[in-house]
């Protein structure tokens, strides 16, 4: 097999005197869309604060592409194509819809292929190009989710960390959004997906983590998980 994309070895991550991560180890390969699970507080956007260098870990190390990332700055990180849409949708209200596009590709040299690759997310979120010209702040939610993740796009991700993509949306936006995930991945981008949202995770993930406050208690393919009793009673609602 070919080395993990992105691989994390016993992370141990805290916030001040507050442990948030135990030993958390879990990588990404080529190809793969990986979801991440867990209840309110598990660790989950910790882990994905780890890798973007947003916090730096106490213990263990983050290995992209066979690269320590322990001591890179988020910039740094980014420029690398580590690349985090963060969840509640950071985006800039008072930015215009392609400002807000155009800031995702801050760390790139290349302006003919920027063009390119904005008709590229501009072809997966049609909404957005109806939209160009308006504030950020004045979409709806589910646009403002998109438009997060079209910026995310724009840094041009070797590896893409989403952070709850769906939270909040109309049950028609949690499927546009499913879909255009596994539409970026069939185009080549391996992705650490984070989702409440525990059975469209499973349905769209190849394999699947399951932390349970700080630690990875469960692993395995998708579809292995989507019939554990006890993944089943605790995250897909069923008794
Ligand atoms: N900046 C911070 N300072 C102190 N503690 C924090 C900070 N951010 C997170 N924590 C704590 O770390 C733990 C993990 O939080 P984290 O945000 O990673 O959870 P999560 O799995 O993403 O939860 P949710 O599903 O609610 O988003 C929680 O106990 C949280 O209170
Ligand atoms: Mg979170």
């Amino acid at each position: 097999m070919t080395d993990p994309v992105l691989s994390l070895h016993g992370v141990e991550t805290f916030y001040g005197r507050i442990q948030a991560l135990y030993k958390v180890s879990l990588e990404v390969r080529e190809g793969e869309i990986v979801a991440l699970i867990g209840g309110n507080g598990a660790g989950k956007t910790t882990t994905l604060r780890t890798i973007s260098g947003l916090v730096k870990p106490a213990a263990g190390s983050v290995i992209f592409c066979g690269h320590s990332l322990t001591g890179v700055s988020p910039d740094a990180i980014v420029r690398l194509g580590v690349v985090h849409a963060p969840e509640g949708r950071r985006i800039f209200p008072r930015m215009t819809v392609l400002e807000n596009l155009q800031l995702g590709a801050f760390a790139r040299g290349d302006a003919a292929a920027i063009a390119d690759d904005l008709q590229d997310v501009l072809a997966l979120f049609p909404r957005l190009k109806e939209r160009l010209a308006q504030k950020g702040g004045t979409l709806s939610g589910g646009e403002q989710q998109m438009l997060a993740i079209g910026r995310a796009l724009m840094a041009k991700p070797k590896v893409l960390l989403l952070d709850e993509p769906s939270m909040g949306l109309s049950p028609i936006f949690v499927d546009t959004i499913f879909e255009v995930i596994a539409d970026i991945n069939k185009r080549g981008v391996p992705i650490l997906l984070i989702e409440q949202n525990a059975r469209k995770a499973l349905q769209v993930a190849s394999r699947c983590y399951v932390l349970e406050t700080g630690s990875i208690v469960k692993e395995g393919p998708a579809a292995a998980l989507l019939n554990d009793d006890a993944v089943r009673k605790a995250y897909l609602g069923e008794d």
